[in-house]
């Protein structure tokens, strides 16, 4: 099978002929129907992020179940399923307690040599390297994508879509009538906002550099905008709130901007780390703050519970409470991956999708 494998930080992907071994024991093979261009497999492409190589990168997609190893029941040949990037035990102290992404065995359920090339061995990211057309996953990462979901809307809630709904609805759990900010209108960022939106947020302020980014957070429900390029965001966003916002999200992946997040809560408020900050990177707090009560948090995928979460964001955009098209900027192949991250570095797109055949 096709799969696009990375070499090197720094380098170009390269379409490559890698074999995948059958599935074992509580393992689904997985046609590849599409999958997202989404920031974090660029952070381990850059370096931000270390990881061994050769890897085959790609964490958000969807597609259809081809083989089952022995004792798989929740998923059969021909069944379109969404795969979850983080796999889990079921029986740690995160398990039982509600959560699954946070699983303390994950590192042990990962799978070693079983992508091959030229006789030697790729690494599989995030229990499922899914910029390929084949993926060796474990079933409970499947949850099957409802009829009236294309694969392509599926692959989507694979990551964005999750991590920016759940950060809002799982992680911060927002109520009813707060004032939101979201620093970043890229792919997580616009979902954090339609995520704020759908909880009934008061003010949903997005912030971004871009205009096209603000004028999709406009699309998704934001209910005021602060470009950052002309001038300071955190003295925009208190000035327009009156001292404050109950909740700042962080969606780039940034030290400054998590420490512009706690700067634009009021007393009592929340920020929420949604990007990835840099290995090794540090985020400076004025200590003063914590004696007004606020706080700050991250949050990872959305403190997905995938087989509750999911169904739950499938059935809202069926019923077009959630979007999920209008996200997707740009369709690309997989031997355009590279042009795919060129775009996203440069800002053009709200998220691409690559699309197999
Ligand atoms: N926590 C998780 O589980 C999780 C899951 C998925 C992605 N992420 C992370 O979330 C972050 C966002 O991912 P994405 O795919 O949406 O990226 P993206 O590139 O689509 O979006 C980033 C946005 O930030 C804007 N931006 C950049 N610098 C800015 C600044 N100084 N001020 C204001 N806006 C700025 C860009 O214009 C862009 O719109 C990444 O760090 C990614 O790795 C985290
Ligand atoms: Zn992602
Ligand atoms: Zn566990």
């Amino acid at each position: 099978m096709k799969a696009a494998v990375m070499y090197g930080v720094g380098q170009p992907l390269v379409i490559e002929d890698v074999t995948v071994d059958e599935p074992h024991q509580g393992e689904v093979l997985v046609r590849t129907g599409a999958c997202g261009v989404c920031h974090s497999d660029l952070h381990f492409m850059e370096g931000s992020y270390p990881t061994p190589v050769p890897i085959v990168l790609g964490h958000e997609s969807a597609g259809v179940v081809e083989q089952v190893g022995p004792g798989v029941t929740n998923v059969k040949p021909g069944d379109r399923v969404v795969i979850a990037f983080v796999t889990s035990c079921g029986y740690c102290d995160n398990c039982v307690q509600g959560k699954p992404y946070l699983c303390s065995n994950t590192a042990r359920l990962g799978r070693a040599d079983r992508l091959r090339l030229n006789d030697r061995p790729v690494s599989q990211f995030a229990n499922m390297s899914a910029f390929a057309e084949q993926q060796l996953v474990s079933a409970n990462a499947c949850v099957l994508v409802p009829d009236g979901v294309p694969l392509e809307a599926a692959a989507l809630v694979g990551c964005s879509v999750m991590t920016g709904v759940g950060a809002v609805a799982n992680t911060a759990k927002v109520p009813v009538g707060s004032t939101v900010a979201v620093v970043g209108a890229g792919g997580v960022g616009l979902n954090i906002v339609q995520g704020a939106a759908l909880a009934g947020a008061s003010r949903v302020i997005a912030i971004d550099l871009l205009e096209n980014k603000l004028a999709a957070a406009r699309e998704f429900g934001a209910t005021d905008l602060v470009d950052a390029s002309r001038g300071d965001p955190v003295r925009q966003v208190l000035d327009m709130t009156d001292g404050g916002v109950d909740f700042a999200f962080e969606a780039i992946g940034l030290a400054q901007t998590a420490e512009q997040c706690f700067k634009m809560i009021k007393r009592g408020g929340r920020a929420v780390v949604v990007g990835m900050i840099p290995v090794g990177a540090t985020v400076s707090l004025p200590g003063v703050g914590f004696l007004s009560e606020k706080g700050i948090i991250g949050s990872f995928y959305g403190s997905t519970r995938q087989t509750h979460d999911m169904p739950w964001l499938m059935e809202l955009y069926r019923q077009k409470r959630l979007k999920i098209d209008e996200l997707i900027s740009r369709r690309y192949r997989l031997d355009q991956i590279n042009e795919a991250y060129a775009a996203l570095k440069a800002g053009e797109v709200n998220r691409s999708v690559i699309v197999f055949d």
